[in-house]
């Protein structure tokens, strides 16, 4: 018996037992029992942290797809697989069956074969949360491409770079999307970022919103024709268990995005087997993630978690504020969802509507709530848990990123106590540590540190894409032998953790990652700046928000500082995105530096944050005398 569905707490504990005393044998017989696999595996697990390497199932043969379609396909042909609820209320939602999803990813699987994509290749997918999306995903693991899903909300420059990175040939993207009660122009974006992109040769459009989009020769296809003459059988490519799945980017520390490579059978029984657990799956569920593909829940949690698991999963295209507030529950109510799971800058937003939009609805449905990719504070909580779950449906508090593949800290629920901003144990498998600055675990508990995790799981990424240095520098490299997350947390007096935030310089802004590095370039690209410094201040809704710096060239005397500010988030739109935009900018006369010329964002977080009289000592600075200038001006 493998405990595949934990159902009370001693069974939890005696699975983690298990899984951290041998998880070879452990993760084996999960492995062996619940995937399809062409051919068993020659070896579990080899790992070195020091190079770093990691490889689960080795020698294993399968078909990811094969997993999430093609087994369901006897048993539950007409169940829906994904239940597409369109960004129009007025348009009707789309049950696409597993039988229907069979069909239409094989179809989607050659028509990429006949326009050249072969195993191994990366395919850029630059799509809004429609059904060719999840297509196209499943279609490149079908043929055994590399999917690169790119959030259909970065510019063009931050498409093109990650299209270059990793020498994307095809893109699939749409003719726009719909958001809210705005379209936005996406393939008028991929034409612009084609401009710095040569390597691609082909870019294939769905159509959504029926504007009028030009169509370069030979390069750009309508897909629908494609998709209609196309065969709806695609036999599987056979792959490895470590060949390559997919390339995600998140943001760093220094400019380049990271392309985190997770490879493909350690992934699906994670991702398989943390979804069952986490959100307590029971067959008939339905299931809805609100989160994007273009991010790391998305691809996990909406796709191949659930599919995996023989789940309905819901693909919302639209916002939660359209066509007003209600949407998120007039959306649980019409489809009786069972388990919803968002993000707590949502939650913040929808709790300052007040209660009223809630009220309307009928929510008895909900058993599981759960919250993803920022801390959620104590009053938000409460919130979801009072007027959304009715005290009925334990939250999930699920902690992971971009990196790790699949949800590593979280309760279980109905089986973990739940406690308010703590996502509370290590999942299954998981061998969290505390670590002080001098590099020594921190032992026992009610106690703070820097995360990391001693041993490897089935879903870490493999490395980043072209750049196996950076890997071992960013994860590997701050603390002996371990995974560092770049996270700071506490663990209680139960051994609870409470991820407190960064310790790098990511700043979660709604939920997003965003780097300072990329957007104090975005800035520097100003005619009129000298140099920039970017930090988060705490927001109301948003988690954190951005606080920017500016030194200008000239003194700014004879400049419209309004315009200046309009300017500058204007190129970092253009640059990264809308979401990366900065709420607050203070034009400075000099920024605090240490004498080797390190700006000190530790003084300008502070006084961002209006701790100005703890600054602590400052007489080490190599221009001391800017920290009061800076003061005088800071924005409230
Ligand atoms: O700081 C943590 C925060 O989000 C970071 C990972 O971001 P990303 O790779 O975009 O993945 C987000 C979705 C999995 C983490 O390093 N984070 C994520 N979940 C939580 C969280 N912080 C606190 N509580 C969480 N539940």
């Amino acid at each position: 018996m493998s405990n595949y569905h934990i159902k009370h707490l001693e069974e939890y504990f005696q699975v983690y037992r298990k899984s951290v005393e041998n998880p070879e044998k452990f993760w084996e017989e999960i492995a062996e029992e619940h995937f399809l696999w062409r051919k068993k595996w020659d070896n579990v697990l080899s790992w070195d942290f020091t190079k770093p390497e990691v490889k689960w199932f080795e020698g294993a043969k399968l078909n990811i797809t094969e997993n999430c379609i093609d087994r369901h396909l006897l048993t539950r042909g007409d169940k829906t697989a994904i239940l597409f609820e369109p960004n129009n209320i007025k348009e009707e939602a789309q049950h696409i069956t597993y039988k229907q999803l069979h069909q239409n990813v094989c179809k989607m699987a050659n028509v990429l074969k006949s326009k050249g994509v072969q195993k191994g290749d990366r395919v850029c997918v630059y799509l809004p949360m429609i059904p060719e999306l999840v297509y196209t995903v499943l279609a490149c693991a079908r043929i055994g491409a590399v999917h690169s899903v790119v959030f259909a909300g970065f510019s063009s420059t931050a498409l093109a770079t990650r299209i270059n990175d990793c020498d994307c040939k095809i893109v699939i993207t749409s003719d726009g999307s719909f958001r809210g009660k705005k379209t936005i122009d996406l393939k008028g974006i991929v034409d612009e970022s084609l401009e710095s992109c040569e390597g691609v040769k082909t870019v294939l459009v769905a159509k959504r919103i029926q504007s009028e989009i030009t169509m370069k020769q030979d390069r750009d296809f309508w897909l629908q024709p494609l998709l209609e003459e196309a065969s709806s059988e695609c036999e599987p490519e056979i792959m490895d268990a470590e060949d390559p799945l997919f390339i995600l980017y998140t943001s760093g520390s220094t400019g380049m995005p990271k392309g985190m490579l997770h490879t493909t059978a350690g992934y699906m029984v994670y991702a398989s087997y943390t979804f069952k657990n986490v959100f307590n799956y029971t067959e008939n569920d339905v299931y809805w993630c609100s989160a994007d593909v273009g991010w790391i829940t998305g691809h996990s949690y909406i796709i191949y978690g659930p599919l995996a698991n023989g789940a309905t999963s819901v693909l919302f295209e639209g916002v939660p504020s359209y066509p007003d507030f209600g949407r998120f529950w007039q959306t649980v109510e019409k489809h009786k969802i069972t388990q919803f799971y968002t993000a707590p800058t949502a939650i913040r937003a929808l709790a300052k509507e007040g209660v009223d939009y809630v009220k309307n609805y009928d929510l008895s449905s909900l058993k599981v709530l759960g919250t993803v990719g920022e801390p959620i504070n104590e009053e938000a909580w409460h919130w979801y848990d009072d007027n959304v779950g009715k005290n009925q449906a334990p939250i999930v508090d699920t902690w992971f990123q971009t990196e790790n593949g699949g949800i590593m800290i979280t309760p279980i629920p109905y089986v973990t106590p739940t406690k308010p901003t703590y996502a509370t144990l290590p999942f299954i498998g998981i061998q969290p540590a505390l670590m002080n600055e001098e590099g020594k675990e921190i032992e026992g508990n009610q106690v703070s540190g820097r995360l990391c995790i001693k041993f490897p799981w089935p879903s870490i990424a493999r490395t980043i894409w072209g750049n196996h240095k950076r890997y071992k520098e960013t994860y590997f490299s701050a603390f002996e032998n371990k995974y560092f997350t770049g996270d700071e947390a506490l663990r209680d007096e139960v051994g609870y953790y409470r991820i407190t935030g960064r310790v790098d310089d990511v700043i979660i802004v709604s939920g997003h990652n965003l780097g300072t590095a990329p957007i104090e370039d975005a800035i520097n690209e100003h005619p009129a700046v000298a140099e920039s410094a970017i930090v988060g201040f705490p927001h109301e809704i948003k988690g954190n928000a951005l606080y920017g710096y500016v030194i200008l060239k000239d003194t700014g005397e004879s400049r419209n500082q309004d315009n200046l500010r309009k300017e500058i988030n204007q190129i970092i739109t253009e640059q990264i995105g809308p979401i990366a935009k900065l709420d607050k900018i203070q034009f400075t006369e000099g920024l605090p530096k240490t004498r080797s010329g390190k700006i000190m964002r530790r003084i300008l977080r502070k006084i961002a944050n209006n701790e100005a009289d703890n600054l602590g000592d400052i007489s080490t600075l190599l221009n001391p005398e800017v920290v009061e200038g800076i003061i005088k001006k800071v924005l409230n």
